[in-house]
């Protein structure tokens, strides 16, 4: 492990070398600087919006001692996202971080094989599919705004964590869930994921009983109950429900099914992507909600004229029918955009806002950062959801507001997202009175998405 890390850093400072010979490095912080690399943990938004003011919206940071280039702004993501997608590789670019949980799923993978699997993967994010698990949001948020008590406080970002994967786990993998089958799978899944809440260098110490061995513990876990879920869906003879029941019923040329690895693989992507993400805007949402009265205010005037104490149908939650709490969503969207990097490794020499950046580099656009310039968002930390009013919206550039990403390779699970944080807000906002604890305002960690640090409490009251 030791002697992985070692050739994997040699490998890069080789490959830097190589690049540096022929190209210039866009401008920005390209020594080695340990402030730089704690401060992208800690506080990344600062640091971009620093250096997008000093160096424009290409710029180099050196993380570690890796030099990353990063693009800020409007025209440079529709660059990356559109325009010249082809110049870049996920599989190379920082989510391969991640690529000891996901393995080869959608998130890790290029070309025909990316495009075949999200083509496989995706009628269960057609319209139709989808308002198919509206029920599913809908009961879930139900039963546990029920188990709710008057006068409870509780920590808002891991009671949303916890429905948001038990929404994941029955509307993405078709899970059965009763009598708390769910209960290790999700709990492995979660300890999987620790790891990312940790210091960088604390994540990479291969030692007993530290956060590495232990997210390779859970790993091992977690694949032994997706292997036996899967093999016993296969035994049954039933591929199920889910984006899990499509890929076991596809099979290849010859007729055979899809490896179990590489179902597993998808699976667990889709699992990682649909409920991390889902959590930090419901959570964001209600803290916004929680400090500013015009804004609740305005959400609950128009759940309680349109949905009053009824259940929501799924076309209620199409996104034209409320069109107040859609508004608040985007801006909580645009304010805290969950996958808040998109990590890249160049394949080309391109040119990005009128910058050269050279084949084989890591590049990373950043919506977090784009979303707060003042050039595109004036008082851009104010949370002000008339910013997506239609004419506001709509003369916003392109690349401008991309919370879901863009392009070929946009968020597969946007609508499934969508329709399950309006089934959140219709269910439980009116239904719930939650008030915000009074709290400084939170600093934001990303583990990997972002999140409150420390969480965020509220009182519980009914309506
Ligand atoms: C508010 C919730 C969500 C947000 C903000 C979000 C954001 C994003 C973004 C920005 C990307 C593109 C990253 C890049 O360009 O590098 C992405 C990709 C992806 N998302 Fe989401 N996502 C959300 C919910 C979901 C859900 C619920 C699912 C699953 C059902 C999902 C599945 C995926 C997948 C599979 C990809 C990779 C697509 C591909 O490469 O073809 N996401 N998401």
């Amino acid at each position: 492990m030791q002697l992985g890390l070692v050739r994997r850093i040699a490998d890069d400072l080789r490959r830097e070398r190589r690049v540096r010979r022929r190209a210039v490095l866009p401008p920005g912080s390209v020594a080695p600087s340990w402030s730089n690399t704690r401060r992208i943990i800690s506080d990344p938004l600062t640091l971009l919006l620093e250096h997008e003011r000093r160096y424009g919206p290409v710029f180099t940071i050196r993380l570690l001692h890796e030099p990353i280039v990063w693009a800020v702004g409007a025209e440079v993501n529709h660059q990356i996202l559109v325009s010249e997608f082809n110049a870049f590789r996920w599989r190379e670019g920082r989510f391969a971080d991640l690529w000891p949980l996901l393995g080869d799923g959608l998130l890790n993978i290029d070309g025909a094989y990316h495009r075949d699997f999200r083509m496989l993967m995706l009628p269960a994010f057609h319209r139709e599919y989808i308002e198919g698990v509206v029920a599913t949001m809908i009961e879930e948020a139900i039963a546990a705004a029920q188990r709710l008590e008057q006068g409870q406080e509780v920590e808002i970002y891991h009671w949303v964590r916890e429905l948001a994967l038990r929404i994941a786990l029955r509307g993405l993998l078709g899970l059965d869930v009763t009598g708390g089958r769910e209960q290790p799978l999700a709990k492995a899944f979660e300890a999987s994921l620790a790891i990312h809440g940790e210091p960088i260098l604390v994540q990479m110490l291969p030692l007993p009983r530290l956060p590495l061995a232990r997210a390779i513990a859970a790993r091992r876990a977690l694949d032994a109950l997706v292997w036996a879920e899967i093999e016993e869906r296969r035994r049954r003879g039933e591929p199920g429900r889910g984006v899990l029941g499509l890929l076991l019923a596809t099979t290849d040329d010859s007729g055979s099914p899809l490896p179990t690895g590489v179902v597993r693989d998808q699976a667990v992507t889709l699992l990682f992507a649909g409920h991390d993400t889902t959590t930090t805007t419901f959570t964001f949402l209600l803290y916004e909600l929680g400090r500013g009265r015009a804004a609740r205010e305005a959400v609950e005037q128009e759940l309680e004229e349109v949905i009053g104490r009824r259940v929501p149908t799924a076309a209620e939650l199409d996104g034209h029918a409320l069109p107040v709490l859609e508004r608040a969503l985007k801006e909580t969207l645009r304010c805290y955009p969950a996958a808040w990097v998109g990590p890249r490794r160049s394949i080309r020499d391109v040119t990005l806002g009128g910058v050269h950046v050279p084949a084989d580099i890591g590049v990373h656009y950043s919506s977090w950062a784009t979303h707060h310039l003042g050039s595109l968002y004036p008082d851009p930390f104010r949370f002000d959801p008339d910013r997506f009013l239609p004419e506001r919206e709509a003369a916003l550039p392109r690349g401008a507001y991309i919370p879901f990403g863009g392009g070929s390779r946009m968020c597969l699970g946007k609508r499934f997202a969508e329709y399950e944080l309006r089934a959140l807000a219709a269910v439980l906002l009116t239904r719930v009175r939650f008030e915000l604890c009074p709290v400084e305002p939170p600093r934001i960690v990303t583990t990997p998405t972002l999140g409150p640090k420390g969480g965020l409490r509220f009182m519980v009251h009914g309506r």
